[in-house]
């Protein structure tokens, strides 16, 4: 077998366990005789697996019993509209703030359903931190205050989360989702695309505060409305089963490795020694993130110039360490390293950059 250091942003990296786990039950699962993708979303064995699954992200996070966990598809990008369509009162508005392109997109979608504003941005300095809390300009009558927590293109996050006061605070993350313990439960909704920290592409994990959801909007398509797939645990339809067996997978590793706050332990630790790399020489590398901003889960950076960036990609490559071209909007390199990213990996990729800085210096 030879898998390689995979370091793409999203579709990503997964635990090897919660791949081999699947491939020796794909054909038979649990002596059904069927594979998890054959069987029916109403039976028993499904059924256990669905609920597994959503009582690990409760369990993990310790959730309260206000909040609910839901499977849905259409990515986070349908999120961007789903959140305005339910959340925004006739006449009300939303506010977001900016860091980056995924947050230009949920707003975009806002303004399509409702209103909404930008109550901050760090646009005009190109997106190299996360905007100051005490610059924020909040509207206390906001139906929701949107942030997306981790930047997976420009490599910022969030390090402390806004206080919204009374005003329900609603995030994207879909590229930091449990990678480190925190209050989930000040939330008042939670999304995430699975495809980078907790399994394939196929299935939305959301985390909405049920008693807000007393206040959605009811002239909203059933299948967009959060309501209808709380009150039938995301069995309105059929779910992407298989999607959330993977989730179900990596979640039980996470749960087997020590939960968020190891997994915070370990993540930190791989930050620190591709930070340490880019600091420790700045005549080559320069990561354009201000400090205080710099993610956890990518890790952007610049070479000297664009070919010998080019040349790094390539070079990288030859060793088994793929997925380091930067996102297409900004160029550079991201190093994307998620949970499921072995500190082995980015000692691999480390250790490179050194060689490469002392060879082309
Ligand atoms: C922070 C963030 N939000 C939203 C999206 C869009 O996710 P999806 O492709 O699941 O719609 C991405 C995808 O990379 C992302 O990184």
């Amino acid at each position: 077998m030879s898998r390689v250091w995979n370091f793409y942003a999203g579709p990503a990296t997964l635990p090897l366990t919660a791949i081999e786990t699947a491939r020796e039950e794909l054909v038979d699962w649990r002596d059904t005789g069927m594979s998890v993708m054959e069987i029916s979303h109403r039976s028993k064995e499904y059924d256990e697996l669905h609920h597994e699954a959503m009582a690990l992200v409760s369990e993990l996070l310790g959730l309260d019993e206000d909040h609910h966990v839901l499977f849905l598809q259409g990515g986070a990008s349908l999120q961007f509209a789903m959140l305005p369509m339910n959340f925004i009162p006739e006449g009300g508005s939303a506010d977001y703030v900016i860091t980056g392109a995924w947050s230009k997109k949920a707003i975009k979608e806002a303004k399509i359903v409702a209103s909404a504003r930008e109550a901050g941005s760090s646009e005009p300095e190109g997106f190299i931190r996360i905007p100051a809390a005490d610059t924020l300009r909040l509207d206390p009558n906001a139906a929701y205050v949107h942030i997306t927590s981790n930047n997976t293109i420009r490599g910022t996050q969030w390090q402390e989360f806004p206080d919204t006061g009374d005003v329900p605070l609603v995030a994207d993350m879909s590229s930091d989702f449990l990678w480190r313990p925190f209050d989930a439960n000040r939330f008042s909704l939670i999304y995430a695309g699975a495809q980078k920290n907790v399994g394939p592409a196929g299935v939305t994990v959301v985390i909405v505060r049920k008693s807000w959801l007393e206040k959605a909007n009811e002239d909203v398509p059933t299948l967009l409305k959060y309501a209808t797939h709380v009150a039938k645990d995301s069995l309105f339809n059929t779910p992407p089963c298989f999607a959330i067996y993977m989730v179900r997978n990596v979640l039980r590793w996470i749960k087997d490795h020590g939960g968020l706050a190891a997994m915070e332990q370990r993540n930190r630790a791989k930050a620190e020694r591709l930070y340490g790399v880019i600091d420790a020489n700045p005549h080559f590398y320069r990561c354009p993130v201000e400090e205080g901003s710099r993610s956890v889960m990518n890790v952007v950076f610049r070479l000297p110039s664009e070919d010998i960036e080019a040349r790094f990609v390539a070079e990288v490559a030859e060793r088994g360490m793929v997925g380091l071209k930067g996102h297409r909007s900004v160029g550079g390199c991201r190093a994307s390293i998620y949970n499921a990213m072995e500190p082995e990996g980015v000692e691999a990729l480390a250790s490179f950059m050194e060689e490469f800085a002392r060879i082309h210096s």
